[in-house]
């Protein structure tokens, strides 16, 4: 039997994001949590003829404990969403607290359930997440994922637009490294599956990076301050949701990029340090899943002097990221 619980499922992600999770074979029971509207989605989604049985629950009662009980996978896209002109961390001020208490309840309810951490910004709430854990003493690396699959989903999707054939865009893979905000999000474009043609141009090839880097804003800007994206979120956090629950039930090789505590694995992320060539607490890399959560923590392999660049850009936005969410979670301890 799976628990799958989502936290923020009344949202603008959380509602379809559960409908794709209740539409699935592998997960038995959904348990939704909200401090607004759960009852109500889990109703409508309870009607669903597919066999995972839905509770929806609100703060009062020890509502988060009630629906946590028993989880096995904890999605969290609860929290603010960006409005034009804002960068994801001025979301810190907000959602810091709200993923510091939601982190308190699972640290204290299913201490061993795997967490997605949906919420922005990401860079900074997963370290949050991990040191309310090692407050309470139970922190597995293993187990805490941030989610930054919609970078993937995104470069698939604009490498087979430029390829020229959208029919491909399901089945265009490209490892997108680094962290989940502007310069941090490094798409390694010459690993893709399909690899752009030879000719394109300097220019072309910029301007593809910076539509993955900026793809979020792309739909701020076209949302008007109805929020950010939330239907290509719900995608993407099913389909990362779907990878770990399969290695969950022992199937054996899958590997996602996920942005994981390099504590997850020593020399994984002794390989990465030296490609890197500095230390960080936590980086978004291929990462393979098992049944404990990470196997394995893969090195950025072949990449080229563009991409080289790209990371270096990265690396010390990500480390102040990094510093302020562990500052934050620090306190909370
Ligand atoms: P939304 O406002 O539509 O939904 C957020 C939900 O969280 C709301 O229903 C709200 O009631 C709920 N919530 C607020 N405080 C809560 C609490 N303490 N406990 C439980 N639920 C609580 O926002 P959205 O568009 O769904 O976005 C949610 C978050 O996901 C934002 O922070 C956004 O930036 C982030 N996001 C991340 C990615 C990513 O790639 N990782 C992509 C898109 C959005
Ligand atoms: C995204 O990449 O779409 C999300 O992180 C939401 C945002 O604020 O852009």
């Amino acid at each position: 039997m799976v628990k799958a619980v989502v936290l923020g499922a009344a949202g603008g992600i959380g509602q379809p994001l559960a409908l794709l999770l209740k539409s699935s074979p592998l997960i038995d029971e959904l348990g939704l949590y909200d401090i607004v509207n759960t009852p109500g989605v889990a109703a409508d989604l309870s009607h669903i003829a597919t066999p995972a049985k839905v509770e929806g629950y609100l703060p009062p009662d020890d509502g988060l404990a009630k629906t946590l009980k028993g989880a096995d996978i904890v999605v969290i896209p609860a929290g603010v969403p960006r409005k034009p002109g804002m960068t994801r961390d001025d979301l810190f001020k907000i959602n810091a607290g709200i993923v510091r208490d939601l982190a308190t309840g699972i640290a204290t309810a299913v201490p061993k359930a795997f967490v997605l951490v949906i919420s922005n910004p990401v860079n900074s709430t997963v370290p949050i997440v991990a040191e309310v854990f090692k407050k309470h003493g139970v922190f597995d690396p293993k187990r805490l994922f941030g989610v930054t699959t919609l970078d993937v989903v995104r470069a698939s999707t604009f490498v087979a637009e430029k390829l020229g054939d959208l029919s491909l865009s399901s089945k265009v893979v490209v490892p997108v490294v680094g962290g989940h905000s502007g310069v941090t999000i490094v798409p390694l474009l010459s690993q893709s599956s399909h690899p752009l043609p030879a000719s394109i141009s300097e220019d072309d090839y910029k301007t593809l990076v910076h539509r993955v880097q900026f793809g979020g804003d792309e739909v701020v800007k076209a949302k008007d301050g109805a929020g950010s994206a939330t239907l290509s979120m719900a995608y993407a956090g099913a389909e990362f949701s779907f990878k770990v629950l399969r290695a969950l039930k022992g199937e054996k090789g899958i590997v996602a990029p996920s942005y994981v505590s390099l504590e997850a694995d020593s020399a994984g992320a002794a390989l990465l340090t030296k490609e890197l060539g500095q230390e960080l607490a936590y980086f978004s890399s291929n990462v393979e899943l098992g049944q404990e959560g990470v196997v394995k923590i893969n090195p950025l392999g072949k990449i080229t002097e563009a991409e080289q660049k790209l990371i270096a850009a990265a690396l010390p936005e990500l480390a102040k990221n990094i510093a302020t969410g562990v500052g934050f979670g620090t306190e909370a301890r």
